[in-house]
């Protein structure tokens, strides 16, 4: 059954009509529609276009939709057009004639727009609950691994960092992701239902009280912006993509850590797998995973601001394409975030190898500088002393530490005995605001 037959002299092509058909993956919009349907009826019932004996008729045959749904006994597929089309002709199967008043005063455009912010809210909400988890799981690996490390920028040892402030990091990208998401479920708190197609309807309805109804904060200003933008949908997609980006910059440390060259952390075996030839092989599959799925998560929100960029107000049918993009990137994130969790929860840290590595790269340099400051030596020049003496511990293949002080002296007569506890590795992050890096 067509919801639109009216109008046409022929049937609509086969090819047609599988091609237009979004069951398949609107599908899962099922609750949200009948949801937005069901404070539709109440509203109308309030506004009296809709007798009550009408109106609960009409509940009542959504409600029992709904309840064979859930216990399977109805199965959302079949040669529907969409899954309003969907509810819809199962509504009018059930109750007959009345179930024809469902759509007063309603559109499929102001229809599928409250659905999918609906969905979209819910599913953000999935989302900052998996970023909370995964926030927790790094704290409590930080808090247990106090461990010194060396720092790197440009991939070359830097300075001393501790294990946990470097996992702590990544908590604190996670932090503002969340905001990011909370700020863009302020600003798609709107209702659109009762924008109608595009133009409102000449029925007294209330969008006030569908609004409230469905849990929104007020109902839209302008009913063609309400029925044609997605740009909610666009903004919750770049939050996810820049979920995903820090998840990929994890994964990829994780990566490079659980290598032989590394060997800083040990992935799970529960989380790696092996090689069908070589069979020595662990492999970090999950997080290159990860890494990879990032791709198709900035791919979704490319294809549908692509798909939105040239389309003239209201709504156009090219918009349907805004489904499988939107949802293919929350599942993702939500199972990279899922999947990154547990990863995290079970990461062994190699403590004596992190420790050991701290001595190889000269990562005491700037605290040797740092020292040459206090003494009273402009800190250009003390760089450029320390850079000497870098030159020469390269040669002589030693740490600045296993220098004697008569060598050291031999660079700056400011260099006195209490150098050595002021570039001690572990020592130096009590001095100063480096405290923070243990804290
Ligand atoms: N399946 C459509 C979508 O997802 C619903 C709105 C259809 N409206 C219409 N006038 N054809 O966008």
């Amino acid at each position: 059954m067509k919801l639109w037959g009216g109008r046409f002299r022929k049937e609509e092509n086969k090819l047609m009509e599988s091609f237009n058909s979004s069951l398949a993956i609107d599908k899962r919009l099922v609750y949200e529609d009948i949801t937005g349907s069901l404070s539709h009826v109440n509203m109308l019932i309030k506004s009296k276009i809709l007798t009550e004996p009408e109106g609960n008729k009409i509940i009542e045959g959504l409600n029992s939709i709904l309840t064979d749904i859930e216990n399977k006994e109805l199965l959302v597929n079949g040669d529907y057009e969409d899954i309003h089309s969907f509810v819809e002709t199962n509504l009018i199967n059930r109750i007959g004639e009345t179930g024809k008043k469902l759509h007063t005063a309603r559109s499929r455009n102001d229809q599928i727009a409250v659905d999918m912010r609906l969905y979209a809210k819910k599913k953000s909400a999935d989302v900052i609950e998996a970023i909370e988890l995964l926030q927790n799981n790094l704290k409590m690996k930080a808090d247990e691994n106090v461990i010194i490390m060396p720092g790197y920028t440009h991939l070359q040892r830097a300075q001393v960092v501790t294990f946990k402030h470097h996992l702590m990091a990544y908590f604190q990208m996670l932090d503002r992701d969340k905001t990011r998401i909370e700020n863009a479920k302020t600003l798609m708190d709107e209702s659109p239902l009762g924008c109608g197609a595009l133009a409102g309807t000449t029925h007294n309805i209330n969008r006030d009280t569908t609004a409230k109804a469905l849990g929104f904060e007020k109902p839209v200003t302008n009913f063609l912006d309400g029925v044609s933008d997605r740009d909610y949908l666009l903004e919750l997609m770049s939050c996810f993509s820049i979920v995903m980006m820090h998840l990929s910059r994890l994964s990829e440390e994780l990566i490079l850590w659980s290598s032989q060259e590394f060997n800083f952390v040990e992935i799970d075996d529960a989380f790696s797998t092996g090689s069908s030839i070589m069979p020595q092989k662990r492999n970090p599959d999950a997080a290159e995973l990860i890494r990879g799925k990032t791709g198709r998560v900035y791919g979704s929100l490319f294809s549908l601001l692509t798909t939105m960029k040239g389309l003239p107000l209201a709504y156009n049918k090219d918009m349907q394409e805004d489904k499988e993009p939107f949802f293919d990137s929350v599942d993702t994130t939500l199972s990279c975030l899922e999947i990154m969790s547990q990863i995290i929860d079970t990461l062994k840290a190699n403590k004596e190898n992190m420790e050991k590595s701290v001595r190889k790269g000269f990562l005491n340099a700037t605290e040797l500088a740092d020292y040459l400051v206090k003494k009273g030596v402009p800190f250009r020049d003390a760089h450029s002393v320390v850079g000497s003496i870098v030159i020469y511990c390269e040669d002589n293949e030693k740490g600045i530490e296993e220098l004697s002080l008569e060598e050291l002296k031999s660079f700056s007569s400011d260099i006195n005995e209490d150098i050595y506890a002021y570039i001690d590795y572990h020592k130096s992050l009590n001095r100063g605001i480096k405290k923070t890096l243990i804290e």
